[in-house]
């Protein structure tokens, strides 16, 4: 954020519309955070406001400093405020900058080389084929089937995705638990809804992770990172927590790579039972494995206790915002009270368009073509990076879009971010372990994606890069 950014802000300067009660045996810390984030919850306080200074919300409230400094900085820790040394805390989400500033990658003409990791080659998005699938659907769809329909999504999607995930990835579908949902981030907000409603408070997350929390922490669920390491989220470490649910991404962790062991997901099922608690398996690129049989998912050995999701996102585009949640029977009528407050779901002539490409066999068909375009660009991307620095190991590399790239042992994260910003003022976007993580420890990494990179720039973008990084590795 520029300095002509933060005096946009809204500010409070008056102090918040708050008090807190000596009476009651809550302490005043603990009430002070409540009512924090009670006003962000309800979005009384919405993403960018400015809160009051220490000195001025201490005042009002009759408090001491300190104590107002430790609820501010307890609730940047928890990711729902945004702290900077001499500058007033501003409530965290969208409109705060991203780490590793976004906003100025959101200039697509700097851009020539686009290394971001997570995106697939939208020039690949198969629009014959779904032209095809959305002409059989509008020639062949009774009225009747045009009014609101089903809440849990279009039955015949339901049905197309029950066989389909059961075939490819070896999850228990029954139709009757799926929800269709609008991408992974609808299906996020939505478990994160549901799984508060069921009484769970504690959310382990994978650190790394998928870093867009506004939606967990909307949904008042306090969210604890826990480590990944080549085997997955390191089960041992989340069993020491006492979270009632954990977000993990079994078949290919999300950034670092690493594929969970069949000894950690044994581990995790039997953390799960024992506790009664829920796990949400995000299972975003799982049907790009390149070099090895695909790993089952996890919800195959624990239907009753892992919530499966998966997204159009990666095989077909994310414009669709198409996904879809295989949820365990007893959190089916939770899930589907959820929806029924903010969502009628996706459009049902997409949904059926999609359904119509998995019936008649058109999307094996394109994901065995993309797996070999993708497997080939991969194979050329690590060709460019053995040569060009060949004592860095690259990691995650089997499956997904994008490759790991571990950083040399000198390069600290203030160096990752200078490598990021060389790179970006060269043309080159990539991102790298900080934003993902703020806590993660270990070597530093860059998450090199391959989706929207033409095979002719893959050669001159690793030179800048590799360029770049010896430079600062000096
Ligand atoms: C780890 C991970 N999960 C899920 C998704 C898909 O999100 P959505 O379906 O909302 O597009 C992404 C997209 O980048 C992702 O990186």
């Amino acid at each position: 954020m520029t300095s002509s950014d933060a005096k946009l802000l809204p500010t409070l300067t008056d102090g918040l519309p708050l008090s807190v009660d000596r009476d009651i045996p809550e302490t005043l810390a603990a009430q002070l955070r409540r009512g924090i984030l009670n006003l962000i919850r309800t979005d009384a306080l919405h993403p960018g406001v400015r809160l009051p200074s220490t000195r001025v919300l201490a005042a009002q409230l009759g408090i001491s400093r300190p104590l107002v400094l430790d609820t501010y900085a307890q609730l940047a820790a928890e990711g729902y405020l945004s702290l900077r040394r001499g500058a007033r805390p501003v409530v965290a989400g969208e409109a705060v900058a991203p780490p590793d500033g976004e906003e100025v990658l959101a200039e697509p003409e700097q851009i020539r080389f686009d290394l971001r990791p997570a995106m697939p080659d939208l020039s690949m998005f198969p629009r014959r084929l779904w032209l095809r699938s959305l002409r059989s659907v509008l020639a062949n769809l009774p009225a009747s089937d045009l009014g609101y329909g089903d809440l849990r999504g279009s039955p015949v999607l339901r049905h197309a995705l029950a066989d389909y995930l059961g075939r490819v990835r070896g999850v228990i579908a029954d139709p009757a638990f799926i929800f269709v949902t609008s991408g992974f981030a609808e299906a996020r907000a939505l478990v994160c809804a549901a799984l508060y409603a069921k009484g769970v408070r504690g959310l382990a997350v994978e650190d790394p992770s998928y870093s867009d929390w506004v939606a967990v922490n909307k949904s008042g669920l306090r969210r604890t990172p826990v480590p990944v390491d080549a085997e997955g989220l390191d089960v041992p470490q989340l069993a020491a927590l006492s979270a009632g649910a954990v977000f993990v991404t079994p078949a290919h962790q999300f950034p670092i790579g690493g594929v969970l062991s069949a000894a950690r997901r044994q581990e995790l099922v039997r953390w799960l039972r024992e506790r009664d608690a829920f796990a949400l398996e995000d299972d975003y690129d799982a049907e790009f494995r390149y070099d090895q049989a695909p790993i089952g998912a996890l919800q195959g050995l624990a239907p009753d206790r892992v919530i499966y999701a998966g997204t159009a996102s990666k095989t077909l585009a994310p414009a669709l915002r198409l996904g879809w949640l295989v949820v365990p029977s007893d959190l089916v009528e939770t899930m589907a009270g959820e929806l029924r407050r903010w969502s009628e779901g996706p459009p049902r002539i997409d949904q059926d368009a999609l359904a119509a490409m998995i019936d008649s066999g058109a999307h094996d068909r394109h994901l065995r073509k993309m797996r070999r375009f993708y497997r080939d660009r991969r194979d050329r991307l690590l060709s460019c990076l053995a040569s060009a620095l060949p004592e860095l190991a690259t990691e995650g590399a089997a499956a997904g879009l994008h490759v790991t790239l571990r950083l040399p042992d000198q390069i600290d994260a203030a160096g990752e971010a200078r490598v990021i910003d060389h790179l970006r003022r060269h043309g080159v976007a990539t991102e790298g372990l900080g934003r993902y993580s703020t806590t993660c420890a270990g070597p530093r990494r860059l998450f090199i994606g391959y989706g929207r990179i033409a095979d002719s720039a893959i050669e001159p973008s690793i030179r800048i890069l590799a360029s770049a990084v010896r430079e600062l590795a000096e």
